[in-house]
């Protein structure tokens, strides 16, 4: 991805401040499944006062754990919970939308208000044609890091921005984690593709490593601790460095040695395309996340 961020820079993400605008407004999330919750987790951690979040969500269980696990309000009508809301963050499934905004559309009243949709695939056009002009419309795409406050946010917004919401942006999504401004909308189907379903090709990996040290003799907890350290020891290192992947996985390869041996199965065109193929797979899913006809195969 070439360079795309605009202020600040993707090299010099935001970080943690809620700075200039209003540090009181309320929050109203509707859809409290993975995503939902893990914001409303992330936002709790981060010290946010649990009175400033409502969520709206359907389903009763759901309801009653977010409710007792973080103290926020977690009501099924989304109207109840638009109404007090200054930023309203979208977490249902893209395909939900169509239900999910509509109603909203005697609840927005005059004052100002931002509206974010976490929803895949979902063009601020596709947006807009429920949401009144008066609401600043904007998406973005985090990941499920959100949860411990080590997420990483792509933004975008189109302009103009308001400088209050930009701020109060990037004072929220700063709780969350890193956040990057994105100037082509069409790049988040990138984001999502990458950081969005990102954790999941880690875990993947992980599973499978897992299973190989498994195979060769090693209980499954000593494997995954040996995993978990080996990943946290990576990324600090790919941190540190700051220079090019190839240049760290060549310092850990001796020629001839063990990893080299490992290499020869993994450095191959087959397993290269995959990865290519995969993050090409989730791109092109982006598309058609908001057809109805996509929730039989999410
Ligand atoms: N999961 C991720 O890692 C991730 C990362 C980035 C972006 N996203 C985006 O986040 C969105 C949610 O993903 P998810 O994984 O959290 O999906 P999910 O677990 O299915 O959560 C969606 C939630 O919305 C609820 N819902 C359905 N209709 C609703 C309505 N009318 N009002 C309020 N809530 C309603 C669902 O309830 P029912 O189950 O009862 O229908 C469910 O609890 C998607 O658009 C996805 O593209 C997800």
């Amino acid at each position: 991805m070439h360079r795309t961020a605009s202020d600040p820079s993707p090299d010099s993400p935001s970080a943690g401040k809620e700075s200039g605008a209003s540090d009181d407004y309320r929050i109203a999330i509707l859809g409290g499944g993975h995503l939902g919750r893990a914001f409303v987790a992330g936002l709790i951690r981060s010290g946010m006062e649990a009175y400033r979040i409502r969520i709206g969500e359907p389903d009763a269980t759901r309801q009653l754990s977010l409710e007792r696990d973080y103290g926020v309000v977690a009501l099924a009508d989304n109207r109840d919970v638009v109404e007090q809301a200054d930023v309203v963050l979208v977490a249902v499934r893209p395909t939900a939308l169509a239900a999910v905004l509509p109603p909203l559309q005697g609840s927005w009243g005059t004052r100002r208000r931002l509206l974010v949709s976490l929803a895949a695939g979902a063009m601020i056009t596709h947006l807009r044609q429920w949401i009144p002009g008066s609401v600043t419309v904007a998406r973005a795409m985090p990941n499920l890091a959100v949860e411990l406050g080590q997420g990483v946010i792509a933004l975008y917004i189109p302009d103009p921005v308001a400088k209050v919401d930009r701020m109060l942006l990037e004072g929220l999504f700063g709780r969350l984690g890193r956040l990057f401004w994105l100037r082509e909308e069409s790049l988040l189907n990138v984001v999502t593709a990458l950081s969005g379903s990102g954790p999941a090709y880690f875990f993947y990996f992980m599973e499978q490593l897992e299973t190989a040290a498994h195979a060769l003799g090693m209980e499954r907890d000593m494997a995954r601790a040996l995993i978990l350290g080996t990943g946290a020891g990576s990324m600090a290192l790919a941190q540190e460095a700051k220079g090019a992947f190839q240049t760290l996985r060549e310092q850990v390869t001796s020629p001839g040695g063990t990893t080299a041996a490992a290499l020869t199965h993994l450095a191959q065109p087959d397993f290269s395309d995959s990865i290519v193929a995969a993050v090409r797979a989730a791109y092109e899913r982006t598309r058609d996340l908001v057809d109805p006809q996509s929730e039989t195969n999410p």
